[in-house]
């Protein structure tokens, strides 16, 4: 066994010698190379790394060996699509597609993403933000008297399910418990699955992936139980909009939801007859859909809301001060576009909570070039199928690209840069980059600010008396935060 283990690692290093690969990073231990430490010390070996090779440099972890790349290199790999694919980057970790089978066209949901949710995004934002006050009303209430909400992550994904859901299944359903259970457990039950450590890939990569899908080739899925509730609760929808809009004709008005996209698309529901209707190809589709949007919203949300209680000192009365002005230009009337627009200081907050949350290294992306090989700009080689890693640090960490203390958390670092929340530029990494940079971006970034605007005129927040920890997690990821946060009505009542 040894020897076929030895002859498997000697055969994927042997892949790399013809080429100039990037320098690999000095390791004790045969077999287990960096792995060890890029569990446990992470930013001490990447930035160790960098140091002593460069920009770009390789480590050796589970078995596999993963380009790292700094900077400079990063927006090469961002940009070059042709050449390097988060998706399957990220299908290597994740393989989403065994868990939503039937096919999903990815690039029809960025579509609808592109032309329905960002394209009519003015026209949902009155909806968007009727369902956050409800939820904010459901799930944090009112609190005449201090109350704790000890466990925020939680009570955020229960606030961020409410206006998810009601932009992709619709008004008619979104509000059923168990299609929130659904949109809240989705990102969680599959996260759960692939936490389990890739021992097999220091064998070779493709054993980890055999061991950790076997029930799903017994037909189990960690998802099963949400898809039947979202087919159930949206079957009946599906066949009343289509029997209205076969009465109706051109006087029917469609609703404006991913659900009608699905349903306006002759490929899934032809001819108007819910017997034909690719029920399981939708509930796929938005179970996708809800893996992207749902847990990376909710935690950006999240880690503002921590912000914004731990520099209360420094941020809060400015932050109120011009949430309270737009409330007063808007009359009590409801927000638009342009008001959120006017959040500017918010929105550079909100911008620098996400550019500190995205951890240590991330971003996989697989190389995909044609040729055998793909040769960076910097002259280095790596072959096609391996995986690269963008180096988040490198980019955070640069007093050139982020201006003066770039590991400090400074909120208005991107209003003086004129660079709101959505602009994707070189000193910012949350949303990736080139053409596939999150399309989900200018919706996410506008339930977090109304989120936050709505608690900063409802509430007095505070740390709890334990205060706020934030601790290491595991490998790459950001630090986890945690705590309770005490909401207080505010004594001054402001519509
Ligand atoms: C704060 C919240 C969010 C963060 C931090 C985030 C981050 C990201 C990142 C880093 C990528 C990879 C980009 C790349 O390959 O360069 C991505 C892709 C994607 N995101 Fe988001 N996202 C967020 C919210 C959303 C929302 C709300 C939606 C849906 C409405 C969404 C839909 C997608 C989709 C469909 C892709 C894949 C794009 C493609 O492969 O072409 N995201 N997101």
């Amino acid at each position: 066994m040894s020897g076929l283990i030895l002859a498997a690692v000697f055969l994927k290093l042997s892949r790399r010698t013809n080429l100039n690969g990037p320098p690999l990073a000095y390791y004790r231990y045969p077999i287990i190379g960096h792995t060890w430490r890029f569990l446990t010390d992470c930013e001490k070996l990447i930035l160790e790394s960098r140091e002593k090779n460069g920009e770009t440099f390789s480590l050796y972890i589970f078995g596999q060996i993963i380009t790292v790349v700094g900077k400079e290199t990063t927006h090469e790999v961002l940009k070059k699509d042709q050449d390097f694919s988060f998706r399957e980057g990220f299908r290597v970790q994740v393989p989403l597609h065994l868990i939503f089978r039937n096919s999903v066209n990815p690039e029809k949901n960025n579509k609808i993403i592109r032309d329905y949710i960002i394209g009519k995004l003015k026209f949902l934002i009155s909806r968007l933000q009727k369902n956050i006050i409800e939820a904010i009303d459901l799930h944090i209430g009112e609190c005449v008297e201090p109350k704790v909400i000890s466990n925020p992550r939680k009570t955020l994904a229960d606030i961020i399910a409410i206006p998810v859901a009601n932009i992709i299944v619709g008004e008619e359903c979104y509000m059923h418990e168990d299609i929130l259970e659904a949109f809240k457990d989705i990102t969680y039950s599959v996260f759960l699955l692939f936490i389990i450590p890739p021992i097999l890939s220091f064998i070779h990569p493709w054993l980890h992936q055999q061991f950790v899908t076997i029930p799903f080739r017994f037909g189990w899925n960690p998802v099963s139980k949400h898809r039947k509730v979202i087919l159930n609760r949206i079957k009946p929808v599906i066949g009343k909009r289509l029997y209205d809009k076969k009465r109706l004709g051109d006087a029917w008005v469609a609703p404006l939801d991913a659900l009608q996209c699905y349903l306006d698309d002759p490929e899934i529901a032809p001819d108007l007859d819910p017997n034909h209707v690719n029920y399981h190809y939708i509930v796929d589709a938005i179970g996708g859909f809800i893996f992207a949007a749902m847990g990376t919203t909710a935690n950006g949300a999240t880690r503002a809301l921590y912000d914004l209680v731990e520099r209360k000192q420094k941020y809060w009365q400015e932050l109120y001060q011009e949430a309270q002005e737009i409330n007063k230009q808007c009359n009590g009337n409801e927000l638009t576009s342009d008001d959120i627009a006017k959040m500017v200081k918010l929105d550079s907050f909100v911008k620098e909570t996400l550019r500190l949350s995205s951890g240590i290294v991330g971003l996989p992306h697989k190389c995909i070039s044609k040729s055998s090989y793909y040769t960076f700009a910097n002259g280095y080689q790596i072959p096609s199928g391996s995986l690269v890693m963008v180096n988040f640090i490198d980019t955070n960490n640069d007093e050139e690209l982020q201006g003066q203390n770039p590991t400090e958390f400074y909120a208005y670092r991107h209003l003086e840069r004129n660079s709101p929340a959505i602009k994707l530029e070189r000193n910012f990494l949350s949303f990736g980059g080139g053409k596939h940079a999150c399309p989900g971006r200018a919706l996410a970034v506008n339930e977090i600010k109304v989120f936050l605007h709505k608690v900063m005129l409802k509430y007095d927040i505070k740390a709890d008396t334990e205060g706020i920890q934030r601790r290491k997690f595991f490998g790459p990821l950001a630090s986890l935060v945690k705590g309770g946060i005490v909401f207080e009505n505010r004594k001054e009542i402001i519509n």
